[in-house]
C-alpha cells in the first residue's frame, strides 16, 4: 500500500494549538519566516526551504491531498524548517497569525475563479490584502504570479489603501511548479508577476477566541428537540440530532459560518445528575467564536422552550 505521508510532524493543527502561533517556539529558533498561500504539492515551498536553511517556511493550503503530497516531499527532502497549515488562508491569517509575522509571502498561480458568480472565492480582494499587509513585517514583500490576465488586473484594482507599493511585469516561466508546467504545456509562455512591498502598516488586529459559555438546562426531550437555525451576521444551520437513550447523550450536528470561517462540529447534550449539560462535543476541533456561542444559545433555547 502506498504511504500518503511519512511524518505528520510538520503539520500544525491550527484549530487545536494555542493561538496565535508562536513561530520561534514552533521552529525552536528565531529566524525570518516566509509564507506560501496555496502551495499545491509543495514544490516551491520545499525548494525555497532547501535553498534557505537560515529561514523558516510556513505553507497554508486548502486541500488535504495537497498537504499529504507536501508532507511526503518535506520528508523526502529532509528539511526541518517547513510547517504546514491545512485550511483557508483567510481565517488562519486572521485568527492564528500575529501582525508582522512574515518577512515574505507568496502565492503562485492562485485559482483565478474566472466566472463572475465565483469571484467571491477569489483570494486577494482589498480586505485580504490589508490582512496580508498586517501579517507582513515592515518592508516585507508579497509576490504573486498568475497566468490569468483578468484576475491579475482585478488584484491590481484592489490595491487602494492596502499599504503596498506595487511593481507589475510579465515574466517567462521561472518557478517550475505543477501549475506553471500545466500552463506551459498549454502553450502559455508569459505570466503576470506582481511584487507588493509593504510601505505602510495596515492595522488588522488578531481575531481573538471568544470565551464559551457552557449551559445546563433542567430538561431535554429528544423527541421534540428542534433547535432554530440562525441567519443574520452569522449563519447557524442544524443538520441532524442523534440520541443514545442508554447513555442519555444527544449529539446535534451544526454548521456555523461567519466571515470567511466555516465550522462543522457536533454539540453534545448530556445528562449530568439532575440537569443536562450543553457543550461542543469533546474531540471536535473548533475555534471558539461568536457563531459557535450562537449555536450553543440556540440549543439551550430549544431545550428551555420545551420545559413545562
Ligand atoms: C491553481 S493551484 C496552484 C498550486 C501551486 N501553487 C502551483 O503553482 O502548482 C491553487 C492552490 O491554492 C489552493 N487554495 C485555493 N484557495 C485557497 C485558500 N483560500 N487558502 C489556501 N489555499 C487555497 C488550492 O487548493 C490549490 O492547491
Amino acid at each position: 500500500m502506498r504511504a500518503y505521508y511519512r511524518s505528520l510532524k510538520p503539520l500544525i493543527l491550527w484549530r487545536e494549538v494555542a493561538r496565535p502561533i508562536d513561530w520561534a517556539q514552533v521552529f525552536g529558533r528565531t529566524a525570518p519566516v516566509e509564507l506560501e498561500i496555496g502551495f499545491g504539492n509543495g514544490e516551491y515551498l520545499v525548494a525555497r526551504a532547501q535553498q534557505h536553511p537560515e529561514r523558516d517556511f510556513v505553507g497554508i493550503e486548502l486541500e488535504w491531498e495537497s498537504v499529504q503530497r507536501a508532507l511526503r516531499r518535506i520528508a523526502g527532502a529532509g528539511v526541518c524548517n517547513v510547517r504546514l497549515l491545512l485550511g483557508d488562508a483567510r481565517p488562519i491569517l486572521a485568527r492564528a497569525i500575529t501582525p508582522r509575522s512574515f518577512v515574505r509571502a507568496y502565492a503562485l498561480f492562485p485559482c483565478p475563479w474566472p466566472k463572475k458568480h465565483h469571484h467571491k472565492h477569489r483570494l486577494f480582494d482589498q480586505r485580504q490584502l490589508q490582512l496580508l499587509n498586517s501579517r507582513l513585517q515592515d518592508g516585507g514583500e508579497f509576490y504573486l504570479l498568475t497566468d490569468h490576465e483578468e484576475y491579475f488586473q482585478w488584484v491590481l484594482g484592489n490595491l487602494t489603501d492596502t499599504g503596498f507599493r506595487a511593481f507589475a511585469r510579465t515574466v517567462p516561466p521561472s518557478v517550475d511548479t505543477k501549475y506553471e508546467r500545466k500552463w506551459l504545456a498549454e502553450g502559455k509562455t508569459c505570466f503576470f508577476e506582481l511584487t507588493l512591498t509593504k510601505v505602510e502598516h495596515c492595522e488588522v488586529p488578531l481575531v481573538e477566541d471568544v470565551p464559551m459559555e457552557i449551559y445546563r438546562v433542567r430538561s431535554f426531550d429528544p423527541t421534540r428537540f428542534q433547535p432554530a437555525n440562525v441567519s443574520d451576521n452569522v449563519h447557524v444551520i442544524f443538520k441532524e440530532t442523534r440520541y443514545d437513550p442508554v447513555r442519555q447523550i444527544a449529539m446535534t450536528r451544526v454548521v456555523v459560518t461567519e466571515d470567511d470561517l466555516v465550522q462543522h462540529f457536533w454539540i453534545e447534550i448530556a445528562r449530568e445528575g439532575e440537569v443536562w449539560r450543553i457543550r461542543p462535543a469533546p474531540g471536535c476541533a473548533f475555534i471558539p467564536t461568536v457563531g459557535v456561542q450562537r449555536a450553543l444559545d440556540a440549543v439551550k433555547d430549544a431545550c428551555e422552550a420545551l420545559e413545562g
